[in-house]
């Protein structure tokens, strides 16, 4: 089973991604964790190349820099980890890069298509969570991190979060438009319902599609 969460930056996947782990733990199943870009030796080199970068990287390299890191991810760990019965939660998959740099940076989204096709190997996640939030409430929520002190680096807004508003804007329409293209696959949830409820939602929908998984 392959389940992937989505949403632009500031949505709260990752509080959700640990709280849906903890759940799986507690039912006795197995779940391999992974977040794009990233989770093999390279995938990782080419992250920080895409996000730690402070010189400017043109719409198509940052389209193929990502798609190198996910044929990384997906042919090293997501296809083995799937034949061998895991359950895979992936924070991201090629849903991000129809919304970022299709929807985000205005690449066309037939040759998208093509490229997503191929560093995918046509791997499709099973359900597809989105956590919906307003572009002007998801930069409030990032920026707002960075008017405290920092501690880390890593507190600073990445490459991709200092795009701008009208970016994110873009990226968020990108996604809802997914959502009415791929209604099968796409639950689609408030990021602002408090996080138990958010959990919760996610656990309903599960136990609804897939009652044998939750057992
Ligand atoms: P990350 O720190 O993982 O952000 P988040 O916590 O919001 O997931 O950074 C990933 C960034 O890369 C995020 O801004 C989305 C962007 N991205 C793309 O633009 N295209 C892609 O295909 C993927 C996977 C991510």
């Amino acid at each position: 089973m392959l389940i992937s969460f989505e949403g632009i930056d500031g949505a709260g996947k990752t509080t959700q991604i640990n709280k849906l782990v903890t759940y799986l733990n507690s039912r006795n199943q197995e779940v391999l964790t992974l977040r794009e870009p990233g989770g093999t030796e390279v995938a990782e080199k080419i992250r920080t190349i895409l996000l730690e970068s402070r010189q400017e990287i043109s719409p198509i390299g940052e389209l193929l820099l990502f798609s190198a890191s996910r044929t990384e991810l997906v042919q090293q760990v997501i296809i083995p980890a799937l034949a061998v019965g895991k359950t895979v939660i992936l924070d991201r998959f090629f849903d991000s890069t129809t919304a970022y740099q299709g929807y985000g940076r205005g690449i066309d989204l037939l040759l998208l298509q093509s490229i997503i096709s191929i560093s995918t190997c046509d791997t499709v996640p099973d359900i597809t969570i989105y956590l919906d939030i307003e572009a002007e409430k998801a930069l409030n929520r990032i920026f707002a991190k960075t008017s405290i002190p920092l501690t880390f680096e890593n507190d600073e807004p990445d490459r991709m979060e200092r795009s701008g508003l009208e970016f994110y804007r873009n990226v968020r329409q990108g996604y809802l438009d997914l959502i009415t293209r791929n209604k099968e696959r796409f639950i689609c949830i408030d990021a602002l319902l408090p996080e138990a409820t958010i959990h919760r939602q996610i656990i309903a929908f599960l136990e609804e599609r897939f009652p044998v998984f939750l057992l």
